[in-house]
């Protein structure tokens, strides 16, 4: 459907932009799914400095996999984050960043923020960078990422950010895949007090990437080498370089960035943002959903290797003149209080952080906690996996006193900002309102549907369960994946055509309130991080010695999902399973990343499989969560007996 720009906004949504509190929340929400352009034209038009109008609103067809907003408008990102605050916030702190060393912090104002962006965008330049190309970025977190990520949107080059946990290959892979230009590392990260040699991590990437042509190295560390001819030092470049870059304008579906993530099958995706949708959404959805108002100070501890770093520590901060705080540290270190010591020393009043950390902390004694003036906090957030109930009293309890709602987010790297929140809706004088473990409501323009596996149609009503769907596109939805569009198409939009589909289960509840019931497909959440069991098996099978493998999430008590491998060797294969074992696991942190090793692997003689062959993991998990009923027909099961069989093997293990 094809709608013109103009059309003047009904008097209702002159109520949105304060509307983050706002009891009215049904009737707007019901209005910006009815009226969807209307609705987005008021945000986007109130929200950006255009260049030149768009002359259309929404240009959408998720039949098509089709999603496109505000096209013929023209913009930059950058100018949006940065040159439009210069005039009343030049002195504002634009990032506080709260380095590794255990109380420090560094102020960078959005004036430094803007010099720091220009002089990075003109070294780009002089490297021949310029509109289209793709960047890699493996950095820690740090103002210098976030400098390379809008300098590359002030000239519309593609930034391809990496988490810097990942290891050589999987870097290599990604700078590969996307054929990036150039890329950026620093000699070393810092993190929790341990020293992560990105440079030769980076090294090793480049030798599978020959596109690379420069590596500009930043001395975080102060062991900066520069060991090949592509190497360049970032300081040095950014010292003679001028402080002042013109930013280039752009149209409002060129690329903004890509970002890798995992699918449940076959190689990690490049999902691609653009760029005025991406940034009405992410700004939008961070001023309502965490109720920012001008003047406070905001923390997502979030790496910028995610999306939520993109989304949330960035670009909607940025966007909304925002003090973002930059996490370069863990949890734990020096130890459990360091989110708490630094609520206090910075005066945050919104905390957006992983289930996972909070599980971890509130393990310690609560004085880590308590210690620490938490006055500031207004609002608590969590993302990325599903928080139990039992970690969210702790955190609306102790950390936020009772006062302060947690805001459980639910989105994906793919709706490029929060889909599905308690506020906007929220009652403030009510949080016994809350509900502990549920997102609860879509967002404005979020129109959720419930579609039933079996008829493919969508379940209405409430207290009813299905495959969490959109169904109406939303500005900030990834449009493509880079390089294979047809994969896009098949892996979001072909399973409930005109639905964009999320792998995720979803159930709602007597009052209409969404809960999330976990991923439908054969994804993986370890500590937040998306991992498809696919990738995984992937490397157990290089192994010289594994014939077959299949790997399923078992529930762990921090990281939400452990790893739990099951393999059948070759047989011919008589070497020590100790050894085995380690070799495997070692190839896993090699070719993905530490985060990525299994917490136990079995090794089996059979799998259960039916009789045309294909692995029954519905059984290999409940084994792996260590269940001894409840198995189901396992009459389809070419060996029945496969269960007795294999669980001595897994409780062994277990
Ligand atoms: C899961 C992170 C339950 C979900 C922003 C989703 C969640 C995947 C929540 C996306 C939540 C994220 N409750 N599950 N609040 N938030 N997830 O792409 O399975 O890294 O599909 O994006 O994380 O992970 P991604």
């Amino acid at each position: 459907m094809l709608h013109r720009a103009g059309h003047t906004a009904r008097s209702l949504l002159s109520t949105v932009t304060s509307a983050a509190l706002s009891t009215d929340y049904p009737t707007l929400h019901q209005h910006s799914i009815e009226s969807s352009d209307e609705f987005w034209n008021q945000i986007a038009t109130e929200r950006i400095h255009w260049r030149e109008p768009y002359q259309t609103i929404s240009d959408c067809n998720f039949k098509a996999g089709k999603v496109n907003w505000f096209t013929g408008g023209k913009l930059n990102v950058s100018e949006n984050l940065l040159d439009r605050h210069l005039v009343e916030h030049s002195d504002k702190a634009a990032i506080l960043w709260e380095r590794d060393e255990p109380g420090q912090h560094e102020i960078v104002t959005y004036k430094a923020l803007h010099e720091m962006t220009c002089r990075i965008a003109n070294v780009l330049n002089s490297h021949g960078v310029s509109k289209g190309d793709r960047v890699g970025v493996y950095l820690p977190m740090c103002p210098t990422a976030a400098a390379v990520m809008l300098a590359c949107a002030r000239i519309g080059a593609i930034h391809n950010v990496v988490f810097a946990g990942f290891s050589a290959e999987a870097l290599g892979k990604r700078l590969e895949q996307s054929e990036a230009k150039v890329a950026f590392t620093a000699d070393r990260a810092i993190r929790g007090g341990k020293l992560i040699p990105l440079k030769s991590i980076m090294d090793e990437a480049v030798k599978m990437a020959p596109s690379v042509q420069k590596v500009f190295v930043m001395d975080r560390t102060g062991a900066v080498e520069l060991t090949s001819s592509k190497d360049v030092s970032l300081e040095s470049e950014m010292a003679g370089a001028s402080s002042e870059c013109a930013p280039v304008v752009l149209d409002s579906e060129d690329p903004l960035f890509m970002l890798y993530t995992s699918g449940s099958t076959g190689a990690p995706k490049g999902l691609v943002h653009t760029q005025a949708g991406y940034l009405t959404y992410a700004g939008y959805t961070h001023q309502q959903i965490f109720d920012y108002k001008p003047d406070d100070v905001y923390a997502c501890v979030a790496d910028v290797g995610w999306i939520t770093g993109h989304s949330y520590v960035v670009y909607g901060p940025l966007s909304n003149t925002a003090t973002t705080v930059m996490f370069e540290s863990t949890p734990n270190y020096p130890d459990p209080g360091r989110y708490w010591e630094t609520v206090e020393r910075l005066k945050i009043n919104q905390f957006y952080g992983a289930p996972t950390a909070v599980r971890l902390l509130m393990k310690s004694s609560d004085s880590y906690v308590t210690k620490y003036d938490r006055s500031s906090l207004r609002t608590l957030g969590t993302v990325g996996e599903p928080i139990n109930p039992k970690a969210w009293q702790w955190y609306f309890d102790v950390v936020g006193e009772g006062r302060c709602p947690v805001v459980d987010t639910w989105w994906q790297t793919e709706t490029g900002g929060i889909m599905i929140a308690p506020r906007p809706g929220l009652d403030p004088n009510n949080l016994t309102n809350l509900k502990p473990g549920a997102a609860m409501r879509p967002f404005y323009g979020v129109d959720i549907a419930l579609m039933s596996p079996d008829t493919k149609t969508r379940i209405e009503g409430n207290d009813v369960a299905g495959h969490l769907c959109i169904a109406q596109p939303t500005p900030g939805l990834a449009r493509t994946v880079y390089g294979d569009h047809e994969r896009y198409i098949k892996t979001y939009f072909a399973d409930y055509p005109g639905y964009y589909f999320s792998g995720d289960g979803g159930y709602r509840d007597e009052d209409g309130h969404i809960w999330l019931t976990g991923r439908v497909d054969d994804v993986m959440n370890v500590s937040g991080h998306r991992l498809g069991t696919a990738e995984v098996e992937g490397v157990l099978v290089d192994h010289v010695a594994v014939a077959e493998s299949a790997v399923v999430p078992r529930p762990h008590e921090i990281k939400g999902e452990g790893i739990f491998a099951y393999v059948i060797l070759k047989e011919s294969v008589d070497i020590d399973h100790d050894v085995l074992k380690k070799e495997m696991s070692d190839m896993i942190s090699t070719r993905i990343g530490k985060f990525a090793k299994p917490e136990a692997i079995v090794i089996c003689p059979n799998l259960p499989k039916t009789r045309s062959g294909k692995i029954m993991r519905r059984i290999l998990t409940k084994l792996a969560a260590g269940e001894k009923d409840g198995f189901g027909d396992v009459s389809t099961c070419s060996d029945p007996s496969i269960v007795e069989t294999l669980m001595p093997l897994v409780d062994a293990v277990i």
